[in-house]
């Protein structure tokens, strides 16, 4: 069965949605996107993901062909075309087609694409087990606060992770985590406090993250925004990573050591669960 994907003002199935050759997206890896989840065939914190875009988008003085309110009611119609009760939006501009030239086109004519993925979000057997990371070295450029389609490094930790029999890889720079390939990392310390990297020009500042840390505050964890090793967080008392598409997702094994006993720890089963309820009653 064919999706209806969302392509410059047409609803089309996917087969007949169609991109240049000349798309800046496709040459230069210059546009930007987004991922939001879909639970209840509403949105998770979409306004926050729309924000984030706005910001991405005049880092790069990249225009949208929409304006940005009138992005929610276009990603509706989607999910209602294709049915959508649970999975993911995606939501990609462009810098649009011109003929190949590493300067911007005089005249910009962006491009505005989305699609969903539907599949189950909430109940995930990897979060019941948690999952396996394996560190490996950041490779990326300098502004990963910026969400630019650019993400060729992040498939090539997640393809070595892969290789190593793991989940997932963890990015280092100078002895530091940076993040997941795919999502922000945490851990949590013997004296129970929440540790995550500060926002900076070195990781994305990730909507999830901050949901987390609000609840964490709600929760009276003691937070500490800070980078932390690679051995730190082998010998802390938890470890987990967030993102809009696997939420709050337990992190057991690190390199092939077992983060305390190898299993999710309370604090992030706590803060798995109640993101999920959150999300669930604020989707919109
Ligand atoms: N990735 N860090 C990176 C490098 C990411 O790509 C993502 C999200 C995050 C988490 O951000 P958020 O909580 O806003 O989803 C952190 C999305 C899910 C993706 O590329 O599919």
């Amino acid at each position: 069965m064919s999706r209806i994907v969302y392509v410059n003002g047409e609803y089309l199935p996917e087969q007949d949605a169609k991109i240049s050759v000349f798309d800046r997206g496709f040459l230069f890896a210059d546009g930007v996107y987004e991922v939001s989840a879909v639970m209840g065939g509403k949105m998770v914190d979409n306004a926050a993901h729309l924000k984030r875009l706005d910001r991405s988008l005049s880092e790069l003085k990249m225009g949208c062909p929409v304006p940005l309110d009138d992005i929610p009611a276009i990603q509706r119609r989607l999910l209602d075309e294709n049915g959508v009760e649970e999975g993911m939006i995606y939501l990609q501009v462009s810098r649009g087609a011109a003929d190949r030239d590493f300067n911007f086109p005089a005249e910009e004519k962006p491009s505005l694409v989305m699609f969903t993925q539907a599949r189950t979000v909430a109940e995930n057997p990897k979060a019941d087990a948690g999952i396996s990371v394996v560190s490996q070295p950041d490779i990326r450029w300098a502004r990963r606060d910026i969400k630019t389609v650019q993400l060729l490094a992040q498939s090539l930790v997640k393809e070595a992770a892969k290789a190593a029999g793991a989940d997932d890889a963890w990015m280092v720079e100078d002895g530091y985590v940076t993040e997941g390939s795919s999502n922000n990392a945490f851990i949590v310390t013997a004296d129970g406090a929440l540790v995550t990297r500060q926002l900076g020009t070195d990781i994305l500042h990730g909507i999830t993250r901050r949901a987390v840390l609000e609840i964490a505050e709600e929760e009276g964890l003691s937070v500490e925004e800070r980078p932390f090793t690679i051995k730190e967080a082998q010998g802390a008392a938890e470890a987990f990573s967030t993102s809009a598409s696997a939420f709050v997702m337990p992190v057991v094994r690190i390199d092939g050591k077992a983060v305390s006993q190898g299993v999710p720890g309370p604090v992030t089963r706590k803060l798995r669960a109640r993101y999920i309820d959150i999300a669930r009653r604020t989707a919109a």
